[in-house]
C-alpha cells in the first residue's frame, strides 16, 4: 500500500501517518523528519535545508526529490510506505510518478487531512516535538506522560523553530500557493481521499481505516 498524506502544516499528517505505519506495517517516511535529523547532525544537506525551513519556505525540489526517490528504493519499502510531507509541489508529484512508473508501480491513496487555517495556528503553538526520535505531542490534545519529556526515548521536547506564529503564517501561505494544487492532481487520478482533520485524533484515524480496510 503506497500512501501519500496531504494537508496544511499542522493538520495532523504526521500524527496519522505514524498510526497508519504501525497498523499496516509499512515505513513512515517524513521529509520534514529527514531534514530535521540532518540539521541536528550538522550535515551539508541539513545546513542547506535549514535556510529555507526557518523562513517557512520549501526546500528546493532538486534536494528533496532525489532524497525521497532514493529512500523508497530501500528494501523496507517493498510492501509500501506512507509519505508524510512529500510531494509538496506538482513537479515533486510528477517526479514521484515517473520514478514509480519505472518500477511498474503507482500511488494507491492520497489522503487529505482537512483542517481550516483558523485551527492551525492554535495547534502549532501547542505542539512539542522530539528532535531525537521524531515523536510529536500537543500540550492539550496529546500530552506526554511526563512534563516536556518524550514517552518514546526520554529526550527533552521542544517547540520547533518553524512553529512560531509568524513562520506558521508563511508556511500556510506557501501551502496554499504550492501544495494545495496537489489535491486536483490526485483527484484527477481518482485516488484522493478527504478526511475531516478537525475531529479527535482517534476519530480521524478511524475514518482513514474505513477507507484503507482493516
Ligand atoms: P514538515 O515537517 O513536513 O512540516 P508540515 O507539513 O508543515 O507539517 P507538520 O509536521 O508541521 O504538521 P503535521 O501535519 O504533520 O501535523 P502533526 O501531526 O505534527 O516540514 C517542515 C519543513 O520542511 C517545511 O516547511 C519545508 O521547509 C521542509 N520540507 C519538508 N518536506 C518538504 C518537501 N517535500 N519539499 C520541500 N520542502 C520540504 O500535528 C500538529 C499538532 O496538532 C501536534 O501537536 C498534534 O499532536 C496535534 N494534533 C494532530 N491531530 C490532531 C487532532 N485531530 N486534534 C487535535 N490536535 C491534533
Amino acid at each position: 500500500m503506497k500512501i501519500i498524506m496531504l494537508g496544511a502544516p499542522g493538520a495532523g499528517k504526521g500524527t496519522q501517518a505514524k498510526q497508519i505505519a504501525e497498523k499496516y506495517h509499512i515505513p513512515h517516511i517524513s521529509t520534514g523528519d529527514i531534514f530535521r535529523a540532518n540539521i541536528k547532525n550538522g550535515t551539508q544537506l541539513g545546513k542547506e535545508a535549514k535556510k529555507y525551513m526557518d523562513q517557512g519556505m520549501l526546500v528546493p525540489d532538486e534536494l528533496t526529490t532525489n532524497l525521497l526517490v532514493d529512500r523508497i528504493k530501500n528494501a523496507d519499502c517493498e510492501n509500501g510506505y506512507v509519505l508524510d510531507g512529500f510531494p509538496r509541489t506538482i513537479p515533486q508529484a510528477e517526479c514521484l510518478d515517473q520514478a514509480l512508473a519505472k518500477m511498474d508501480d503507482a500511488v494507491d491513496y492520497a489522503i487529505n487531512v482537512d483542517v481550516p487555517d483558523e485551527n492551525i495556528i492554535r495547534r502549532m503553538s501547542g505542539r512539542r516535538a522530539c528532535l531525537s526520535c521524531g515523536a510529536t505531542y500537543h500540550i492539550q490534545y496529546h500530552p506526554p506522560k511526563a512534563d516536556n519529556t518524550c514517552d518514546v526515548c526520554g529526550s527533552q521536547l521542544v517547540l520547533r523553530d518553524d512553529d512560531k506564529p509568524e513562520t506558521v503564517k508563511k508556511r500556510l501561505e506557501v501551502y496554499h500557493g504550492q501544495t494545495q494544487p496537489l489535491m486536483d492532481y490526485y483527484a484527477a487520478k481518482n485516488i484522493l481521499i478527504q478526511v475531516d482533520g478537525t475531529q479527535d485524533i482517534e476519530k480521524v484515524f478511524a475514518d482513514i481505516v474505513q477507507v484503507l480496510g482493516e
